[in-house]
């Protein structure tokens, strides 16, 4: 059973994501970290064509261990080895990864990878082409989408940033994430519309698991 949770930044995908996945006991899928690893290695090595990194890079999500973790437990992002879970957080990776993520060879290399993720168990996907292009088939797709203020407001909060510039940098995001030419994001077929503006968490979580259910 894959779900998959498409939508533009700051939409509460992940959020959401991880904690349906916790509550059904089902692997979560940040897709969007991929792109962030990638992002990363092409600010270090701006040598190297991003479609080769993106080819060569061993990227692998870690659940974490210990007491508190749950089938939905935030993972950890590894990159040939390291730990870049806090690396791949900032705003300089944000705006790597939305330009390597435009670039056909570096959307092959990623998608197929969670292509072959997807293929066994249960999956909650989150990303901006899982539904249109990564999983088609998956059994449930979500678009999740927030009036862009609210949007960035949550973001600014989140990283403890100020809301202008948090704005700024996602609008500048989502026009390329809609305009490229490799996978734009768009709602899939058969997507449901959820416009979690003034929703919190739970309910938004409460009302995608009923659908699941
Ligand atoms: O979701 P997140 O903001 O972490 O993703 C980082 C960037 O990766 C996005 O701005 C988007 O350009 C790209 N991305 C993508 N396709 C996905 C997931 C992320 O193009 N499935």
């Amino acid at each position: 059973m894959v779900i998959a949770i498409d939508g533009p930044a700051g939409a509460g995908k992940s959020t959401v994501a991880r904690a349906l996945a916790a509550e059904l006991g089902y692997t979560y899928l940040d897709s969007g970290a991929m792109y962030r690893a990638v992002g990363l290695l092409a600010l270090r090595r701006p040598d190297v064509e991003p479609q080769e990194l993106a080819r060569g890079a061993r990227i692998e999500l870690i659940a974490h261990q210990g007491a508190l973790a749950g089938a939905g437990a935030a993972a950890a992002v590894m990159l040939d080895g390291e730990d870049v879970s806090r690396a791949i957080r900032t705003p300089e990776v944000s705006e790597a990864a939305s330009r390597v993520a435009a670039l056909h060879g570096v959307r092959a290399a990623l998608v197929e990878r969670q292509r072959a993720l997807l293929a066994r168990g249960d999956w909650v996907a989150e990303g901006r082409d899982i539904g249109t292009v990564v999983a088609p088939n998956a059994e449930l797709k979500i678009y999740l989408d927030a009036a862009p203020a609210e949007r960035a407001r949550r973001r600014a909060a989140e990283i403890g940033a100020d809301e202008a510039s948090v704005l700024a940098e996602q609008t500048l995001r989502d026009e390329r994430d809609l305009s490229r030419d490799a996978s734009p994001l768009r709602r899939a077929e058969g997507a449901m519309v959820l416009d979690t503006t003034g929703l919190d968490v739970a309910e938004v979580v409460a009302r995608i698991a009923a659908l699941v259910r």
